[in-house]
């Protein structure tokens, strides 16, 4: 048997390891449940043996708490800028002068990604992380330390000074990010790099926590002789670096990865604004200095801006799946860095109204990667301007649109809208969800302009002649979606539930609720007091899964969809946890053998929860000695009490 000590820091050890294989390498070796239960052992041991916990243990990350302002710190030297060569023609006189100052010496270059975030610089001391800075005004910056701590690929132990790098947000996190500040009525971050400036920035660390940040570093003190050693070296020492860079033997070669990059920018699952070349050897680079603010054998090579200016023609709105209104930019059509870009989404009314957006007003729109382009500002006001009105009546079915208290979002209510079909029939057909594979735009399309489906169960009922007469569609791939079809009817009860299409009931809420009501008849005629026992369901999830259901047609669907050979059920996994998986218990009073964090600790490894306060969810409520109001609560509500003998005896450890 191993002592504590050395169970947790062999936890500590394997954590740590596949944080790196995940945040660092992108290349997972277990799945995010493995890595949850093994740093909720971690977090339980250490709960109950506070004196081990350490400042670089890895449950760590969000130890800190909000702060009141940030600390201003000096850089251990300046962190500058980079002149800037906005063309071929400027790289190839940076290059000349390079080689003029360099005589007739032999030189390389190292040709990096300019990762579009905000760069921050990371001290250690002792090899333990110490303090995080932020660039600032280049000579100080402020100490972020709390909230770097949180960024996954910052290891908290490594034989460096300092490194420095760029931190990013990963644009498929801010698509999303932004989509769930929309719903919530909260103004929306103009692009990737403000949000992650605004992560970076914030007072309190959970809220840095909860944003997907990425840090990719460039820099080392103390360095070796080149810079892509620098490199080579971070990545030893478990450091994101990113992968893209190549040593160019002369500008020949720079040009050439300049050139690929521009082309290649938006394969990125983050923003890139252009190539950082540097001169390889440091001695080198010491010899040519510094002009200025920028060094001279460094340049920032910048791709052609994605912003560009344009009239506003009308402003439309769109009807999604759920009903949704969002409203929509037309625009004269402009080409943003070569792509023609004619519409641009503009989420909802709040942000419609924080833009100040009119028809015929002048605006800059911004496009990122594959990211839907959208409107950074109105840049002239149109002179016969006219503002935009959310409808009353829904613009396809004419049903009504309601905005409920307290959301963002103006919705149509009429569930059999053809809009909504459309979107309801994508979402149902996606991965996910019912994979049904092939089941794209173009088909979606037909099968209801043909009226051929009027909801997702009537897909159920497709024959091959059905499929085989539209449009794109060959004998092979109407057999193919049909299979498809055909092997959906398995999925299970979350997939069923988050393909219906009920407002804020996803996969994860799905889930939750099938394991709470174990039936979707159950969850149907559930009311909405009764729903919200299932876990983070609360009064606004229960309000709209009870009216979902409430509804008439939806009803139907329910019935043609059983009738079609679905599966309602949920069957609960038995977890190969231990007697008390499933249970949550309420501790009160005081235990005669077990403190209580002791306790906790022995429920928790059994499989139990243990929660704060007594609830009909309770399983059992343990009272020791001077058990106070938890006691009446639980009679109250009719909660099995038992004692710590008994606890132990269930968890199958009478000598406690
Ligand atoms: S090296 C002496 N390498 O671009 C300058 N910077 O305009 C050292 N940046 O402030 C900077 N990617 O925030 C360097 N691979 C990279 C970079 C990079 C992005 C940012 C950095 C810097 C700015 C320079």
């Amino acid at each position: 048997m191993s002592s504590i000590p050395q169970k947790i820091e062999a936890l500590r050890k394997k954590l740590q390891h596949h944080e790196h294989l995940y945040y660092v390498l992108d290349a997972p070796a277990i799945s995010d449940a493995e890595y949850d239960a093994m740093i909720r052992e971690l977090q339980a041991l250490e709960t109950a043996h506070p004196d081990l916990i350490t400042d670089d243990s890895p449950t760590q990350r969000v130890g800190g708490k909000p702060r009141e302002g940030f600390v201003k710190v000096a850089h251990s030297s300046p962190m500058l800028s980079l002149d800037n060569a906005l063309n071929e023609i400027e790289l190839r006189d940076f290059d000349r002068r390079v080689r003029d100052l360099l005589g007739a010496e032999d030189f390389a270059y190292v040709a990096e990604l300019k990762l579009d975030g905000l760069s921050l610089a990371v001290r250690y001391r002792d090899g333990k992380l110490a303090e995080a800075v932020t660039r600032g005004d280049g000579a100080t910056g402020e100490d972020v330390t709390e909230n770097a701590r949180t960024i996954r690929s910052i290891p908290f132990r490594a034989p460096a000074e300092e490194v420095r790098g760029e931190v990013v947000f990963i644009r498929k996190a801010f698509d999303k990010l932004n989509d769930e500040r929309a719903a919530a009525g909260l103004p929306l971050f103009a692009n990737p790099r403000n949000a992650a400036a605004g992560s970076l920035r914030v007072l309190d660390p959970a809220v840095t926590a909860s944003r997907r940040l990425d840090y990719f570093s460039y820099y080392l003190v103390p360095a070796p002789p080149t810079q892509h050693q620098t490199l080579e070296q971070l990545n030893e020492m478990g450091f994101k670096v990113n992968p893209n860079w190549r040593r160019c033997d002369d500008i020949e070669a720079l040009a050439a990865f300049c050139k690929e990059w521009e082309q290649k920018r938006d394969s990125l699952p983050y923003e890139i604004d252009g190539v950082v070349a540097k001169v390889d050897s440091l001695e080198q680079q010491r010899r040519l200095g510094w002009r200025h603010k920028a060094p001279r054998w460094a340049i920032a090579f910048k791709f052609p801006a994605r912003q560009e200016e344009t009239v506003v023609l009308d402003i439309g709105v769109n009807v999604g799946r759920t009903g949704t209104l969002t409203p929509g930019a037309f625009f004269r059509p402009v080409n943003v860095g070569g792509v023609m870009v004619s519409k641009a989404t503009l989420h909802n009314e709040d942000e419609v109204e924080r833009l100040g957006i009119q028809i015929g007003d002048t605006v800059l729109v911004e496009r990122a990667g594959d990211v839907i382009p959208h409107v950074v500002r109105v840049v002239k006001q149109g002179d016969h301007r006219r503002p935009f009105r959310m409808p009353t009546a829904c613009p396809i079915c004419g049903g009504e649109i309601v905005r409920a208290e307290g959301e963002a979002a103006s919705r149509c209510i009429n569930i059999s809208c053809p809009a909504r079909l459309r979107e309801s029939i994508l979402h149902w057909a996606a991965r996910g969800v019912m994979n049904i594979d092939g089941m794209g735009e173009a088909l979606v399309d037909q099968l209801v302009d043909k009226a051929l489906v009027k909801n997702v169960a009537d897909l159920y009922a497709l024959k091959f002649d059905d499929l085989a007469k539209l449009e794109r569609m060959g004998k092979k791939s109407a057999e193919k979606v049909l299979a498809n079809i055909d092997a959906s009817r398995r999925a299970s009860l979350p997939r069923i539930l988050n393909g219906l299409g009920i407002p804020f009931v996803g996969e994860r809420t799905g889930q939750f609720l099938a394991e709470a009501f174990g039936d979707l008849d159950k969850i149907a005629a559930a009311g909405e007091v009764e729903l919200q026992h299932a876990e983070e369901v609360g009064p606004k999830v229960s309000r709209s899964i009870h009216q979902f259901f409430q509804e008439k047609h939806n009803h139907a669907l329910i019935e043609q969809l059983r009738a079609a050979g679905f599966n309602f059920t949920h069957a609960v996994k038995k977890r190969a946890g231990g007697p008390l998986q499933g249970m949550t218990l309420v501790l009160t009073g005081t235990l005669p053998g077990l403190a209580r964090e002791e306790a906790k600790l022995r429920i928790e490894t059994a499989g139990g929860k243990v929660a704060g306060s007594v609830s009909k969810k309770t399983s059992y409520l343990v009272a020791g000695e001077e058990a106070g109001s938890k006691l009446d609560k639980a009679r109250e509500l009719g909660v099995a009490v038992i004692d710590e003998a008994r606890l132990l005896a269930m968890i199958g450890d009478a000598a406690g």
